[in-house]
């Protein structure tokens, strides 16, 4: 998939903001085009239970639609654990990245590069689909996985969003539900 030892742009836009627990270069903000997050994805093996899955993020085919995360410069033999994640059905995907400016400025001179995702689809076994938010909601609320409550996901990623200056509507609308439950 990569060849060679040039170095990768992983882009993490759900726990992989807050949390990356493999060795990484450096990091920028960063965002990716014609994607969005949602909480798709079902989880029973971290953040749910076979019995009572939970949903975490994943990315969708979205025009005109702009996804903010975290970009980590990356040696590829790092890849490989993470592609353990691999045998739960994720797929990878070079997508073209542009880094935020240092402050987020949106007027300062932007810089794009290929940058690769993990993300979860329709064909994944665990891939739950779109339902009314505040199923989503509940469903969140109630998960709790080896990883920890799938609530506490859900704020750690609307969290790290706001610190990054880059909210998502879908995330912040989602996480207000779940407060109000
Ligand atoms: C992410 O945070 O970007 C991510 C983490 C695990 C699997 C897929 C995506």
């Amino acid at each position: 998939f990569f060849d060679g030892h040039a170095d990768i742009w992983l882009f993490g836009y759900g726990s992989l903001i807050w949390k990356a627990d493999f060795a990484y270069l450096e990091r920028q903000p960063a965002f990716i085009t014609g994607w969005a997050r949602r909480f798709w994805q079902g989880s029973h093996d971290h953040r749910g239970t076979p019995d009572a899955p939970g949903r975490v993020a994943t990315l969708i085919r979205a025009q005109g639609e702009v996804c903010h995360g975290m970009a980590y410069r990356i040696t590829p033999d790092v890849l490989a654990p993470l592609d353990v994640r691999e045998k739960n059905g994720y797929l990878r995907e070079k997508v073209p990245l542009t880094f935020l400016g240092q402050r987020g400025d949106t007027q300062s001179e932007k810089a794009t590069t290929e940058g690769l995702i993990y993300l979860a689809t329709e064909d994944n076994p665990a891939f739950l689909g779109e339902a009314p938010l505040v199923d989503i909601a509940r469903q969140i609320a109630h998960a709790h996985g080896p990883s920890g409550s799938n609530k506490a996901y859900l704020l750690n990623l609307a969290q790290a969003l706001r610190e990054l200056g880059s909210e998502d509507a879908h995330i912040t609308a989602l996480a207000e539900q779940v407060r109000s439950l």
